[in-house]
């Protein structure tokens, strides 16, 4: 039910620059549970205090699956088909959840080290082409989609083509994007194609073998490739954007640059999670029911969006929330992967990437710095994540 819509809210998201947290997230603890206007033009209810933003997740009257039914309020259009808004829902219901935590597993055998070994390939091609180099389009994005084919059993020339699909299908738009549905189709036919080529290994070839078991008859080619191509998503627009803003976070603010060394990232990376920007868009769920949240009673049918960033910066929860801490004791109690019942399934997996990704970095180059201004930086509009669409850097 979206409600007339009223001239005074503020817009939601606020800012894309990712510098700094925007201004307006301090202005909002004085009142946790505050009506906003939406990219897609609905009302929506933004929930920043940690424990409220922690209520909503771990409250089942809070749906993520009612975000897609037909006439919800929404916080922009959708760029997949509605029934994958209910990704791991529909993973767990095929009988496919174990398999793909398997794959999410980063204990898998020879997986760390093929890790450290890609991360260090990637840099030396930067060192061998000469600062200044392109941090986040030579380094932090093709290590993550090429970390996602190695799982998914794809071949790492799939990488470039799969990540362009993603600058769109990740866009925060008021409309529905044409080109996010012909890239889905076009995706979806090549993983398609993929399951009947020899050279497939990883979670793909693994679908593919559940072709073959009459107990999985039901699933079709294009829902056992909808599994391969959420994660190669949803892992690497998360992992790369979670990378790039850390490495911007290194290079901007002395407080991080000043703790973080290539031997201290794994002792960090709790708070290097917690003060990440890189989430530019709400958490965004239905309310089922009339729910009571903080001094706001939310009425069924209601959006609400959980702004993570709030919830991580929150002075109730944080000393001194602005000040990075790795040795803070609850770092780790940050909402960067969510929680209650939609939390993260690749945490693990997300940690490990990024630990050995910032180990690599700085252990090759520790004087790594932004090699134009900062203000130079050029931030992406209308997207779900925070990124500077090209970090020049020198060493
Ligand atoms: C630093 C990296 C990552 C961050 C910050 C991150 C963050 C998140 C967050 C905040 C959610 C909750 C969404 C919600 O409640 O609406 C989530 C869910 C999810 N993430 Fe991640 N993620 C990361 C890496 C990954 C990776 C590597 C994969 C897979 C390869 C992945 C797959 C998923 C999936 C499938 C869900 C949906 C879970 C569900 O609905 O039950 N994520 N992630």
């Amino acid at each position: 039910m979206t409600a007339t819509p009223t001239a005074a809210l503020s817009s939601f998201p606020f800012d894309c620059n990712g510098l700094a947290l925007p201004e307006q997230v301090e202005a909002l603890y004085e009142q946790p549970v505050t009506k906003v206007r939406t990219v897609a033009g609905a009302e929506a209810w933004l929930v920043s205090s940690h424990h409220l933003c922690k209520q909503v997740l771990e409250d089942s009257r809070f749906s993520l699956k009612d975000t897609a039914a037909p006439g919800a309020p929404r916080q922009y259009a959708l760029t997949i088909p509605p029934h994958v808004v209910n990704n791991m829902g529909n993973i767990t219901g095929a009988g496919l959840r174990q398999c793909v935590l398997k794959a999410l597993n980063p204990k898998a055998p020879g997986l760390e080290e093929w890790m450290r070994q890609t991360a260090g390939r990637l840099l030396d091609d930067l060192v061998a082409e000469g600062a200044p180099a392109d941090l986040r389009n030579g380094f932090a994005e093709p290590y993550s989609a090429q970390m996602h084919c190695h799982i998914l059993g794809l071949p790492l020339e799939d990488a470039p083509k799969l990540l362009r699909s993603l600058d769109i299908a990740f866009m925060n738009s008021p409309r529905p994007i044409e080109a996010a549905r012909l890239n889905w189709d076009r995706d979806i036919a090549h993983l398609t194609d993929r399951f009947d080529d020899p050279a497939t290994t990883g979670l793909m070839a693994e679908l593919a073998a559940l072709r073959n078991i009459p107990a999985y008859a039901h699933l079709t080619d294009e829902m056992l490739a909808t599994v391969g191509l959420t994660l190669f998503g949803a892992g690497t627009i998360s992992t790369s954007a979670f990378l790039t803003m850390a490495t911007v976070a290194f290079m901007t603010r002395p407080d991080v640059r000043n703790a973080l060394t290539h031997e201290s990232v794994a002792d960090a990376l709790e708070e290097l999670l917690r003060v990440n920007l890189s989430i530019g868009d709400g958490l965004p769920r239905i309310a089922l029911d009339d729910v009571q949240l903080g001094d706001v009673l939310v009425k069924r049918g209601e959006l609400v969006l959980v702004l993570v960033e709030g919830a991580n910066h929150d002075p109730q929860r944080f000393a001194d929330p602005h000040t990075f801490r790795p040795e803070r004791p609850n770092a780790a109690d940050h909402l960067s992967f969510g929680g209650g019942a939609h939390y993260c399934p690749a945490t693990a997996l997300a940690k490990k990437h990024a630990e050995i990704a910032l180990e690599t970095l700085l252990e090759r180059l520790p004087e790594v710095r932004l090699a134009v201004p900062e203000e130079q930086l050029v931030w992406r509009t209308n997207f779900m994540k925070r990124v500077p669409e090209r970090l020049p850097v020198a060493w």
